[in-house]
């Protein structure tokens, strides 16, 4: 049997792949695929994408967490940042340059945290993923839990789980609510953990919900944490990304200090739509922590040439202001246009405030409420629509029914063709 492995396809039996040259843990990694299926057919398919003209049935990505709207204001920012210096092609501090830490901590006091941190306190690896995986090396024992509520970002178990060896605990929040987050459901997921708990991993704004969490439910989870006196992991990867209006509120401004168990963590890949340059940022106040992260950083450290070029970027404040504003307008001006199309394909949705999600309720499509009648509809949709979403399984969620549609994943009318597309082909399976 052929088994895909990210883009790779292996035959286990074959010489060396998964045999005795290998460690155990090597063998494991090898037997643990890195890509969810859809993923795996995102990747296959992207060379024919749909084009109005010269490929109308062409496929339509709206799976990945990725915004390619702004591009045209990027592209010649960048190309503006290239008189690198050369200094930047030599070893430096692995967490960062100290004048990219610089730059960073003024950059999150204005616009993301809302309060100050001195540059050591901030800290710099190559993507938020490995943000992750290394604060959490550092602040967890292997068999330890973590908190997640969901639905949520697939990548926190591949994160936590893989070399961390920590166990990611499943907050299931309920469509009846709205997948609204209370300390009733963390404290039954404590009371019910089968092993110590050390840390919540809390989303804001949400990824996949849209959501951004006020200011009074931002404290009521930050003293929820303090009063278990575990850690709170702050992901605020979206925190720019608001398109509604809304304020972002930090969880990181709601208390005079981090102190020594309330950690943020912060990236260019959404924010700034360069999810492939690789870079994530990490604030804590914790000495032991950062002590610990910057022991890992060497096999995690973004590249000098990345940091001159972002370091460019975030010290021009009129340019930040005005992609900032330009970004959030074009992501409100998807939404609309995506929702409207929704609401005409009679897709039933949840909208979003920030971020690039739209979650839909695809019941009224399927016969039984199951997981496996969900991924049957994902594989059908993909096969007759060709459109590609996150099935509700890869974000965790507690109730089979629900897909991730990620509307600024392509130019909007591409988005727009699929969602017409999708609808035309599920008038015909309504049950509902
Ligand atoms: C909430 C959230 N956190 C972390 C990540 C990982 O981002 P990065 O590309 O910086 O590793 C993602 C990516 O989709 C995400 O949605």
């Amino acid at each position: 049997m052929l088994v895909v492995h990210s883009t790779l396809v292996i035959e286990p039996s074959s010489a060396g792949i998964a045999g005795p040259a290998l460690s155990s843990r090597g063998r494991e990694l090898v037997n643990s695929p890195s890509m969810p299926p859809y993923l795996v057919e995102h990747f296959s398919r992207i060379d024919d994408a749909w084009d109005r003209d010269r490929n109308p049935n062409g496929y339509v990505a709206m799976c990945m967490a990725e915004n390619m709207l702004v591009w045209d204001l990027l592209e010649p920012k960048m190309a503006a940042s290239r008189d690198v210096p050369a200094r930047v092609i030599a070893y430096d501090d692995m967490t960062g340059s100290e004048s990219f830490r610089r730059a960073l901590a003024r950059f999150l006091e204005r616009n993301v945290a809302g309060r100050s941190f001195e540059p050591e306190q901030v800290m710099t690896l190559a993507g938020s993923g490995a943000v992750l995986e290394i604060l959490f090396y550092a602040i967890a024992d292997p068999g330890d839990g973590v908190l997640i509520p969901t639905p949520s970002y697939f990548g926190f178990w591949p994160d936590l789980e893989t070399r961390d060896e920590l166990h990611a605990i499943e907050v299931h929040t309920s469509s009846e609510t709205g997948f609204h987050l209370t300390t009733d459901l963390l404290d039954a997921a404590v009371d019910k953990a089968d092993r110590p708990v050390a840390a919540l991993l809390f989303t804001s704004p949400d990824n996949p919900t849209g959501r951004v969490h006020p200011a009074d439910h931002l404290d009521s989870i930050i003293a929820w944490t303090e009063e278990r006196g575990i850690h709170l992991v702050l992901d605020e990867l979206f925190a720019l990304s608001v398109f509604d209006g809304s304020p972002f509120i930090s969880g990181a401004s709601r208390r005079p200090k981090l102190g020594d168990r309330i950690h943020l963590v912060w990236a260019f890949s959404k924010d700034f739509a360069v999810s492939g340059l690789r870079c994530g940022v990490l604030v804590s106040e914790n000495q032991g922590v950062l002590k610990a992260v910057e022991t890992l950083s060497n096999w995690a450290a973004v590249s000098g040439d990345t940091q001159y070029m972002l370091e460019q970027l975030i010290c021009d404040d009129a340019w930040v202001e005005g992609f900032m504003q330009e970004n959030r307008r074009r992501l409100g001006k998807a939404h609309t246009q995506v929702t409207d199309a929704l609401t005409a394909a009679a897709i039933p949705h949840l909208p979003g405030q920030a971020g690039f999600f739209l979650l839909c309720d695809m019941r009224p499509f399927m016969r039984e409420i199951t997981w496996q009648a969900e991924e049957e509809l994902w594989g059908w949709l993909l096969e007759t629509a060709n459109v590609n979403l996150t099935p509700g399984s890869d974000c965790h969620i507690g109730e089979p029914g629900f897909m991730r549609l990620v509307f600024p994943s392509g130019p909007t009318p591409a988005v727009v063709a699929g969602v017409e597309r999708m609808g035309r082909a599920l008038a015909s399976r309504r049950v509902a």
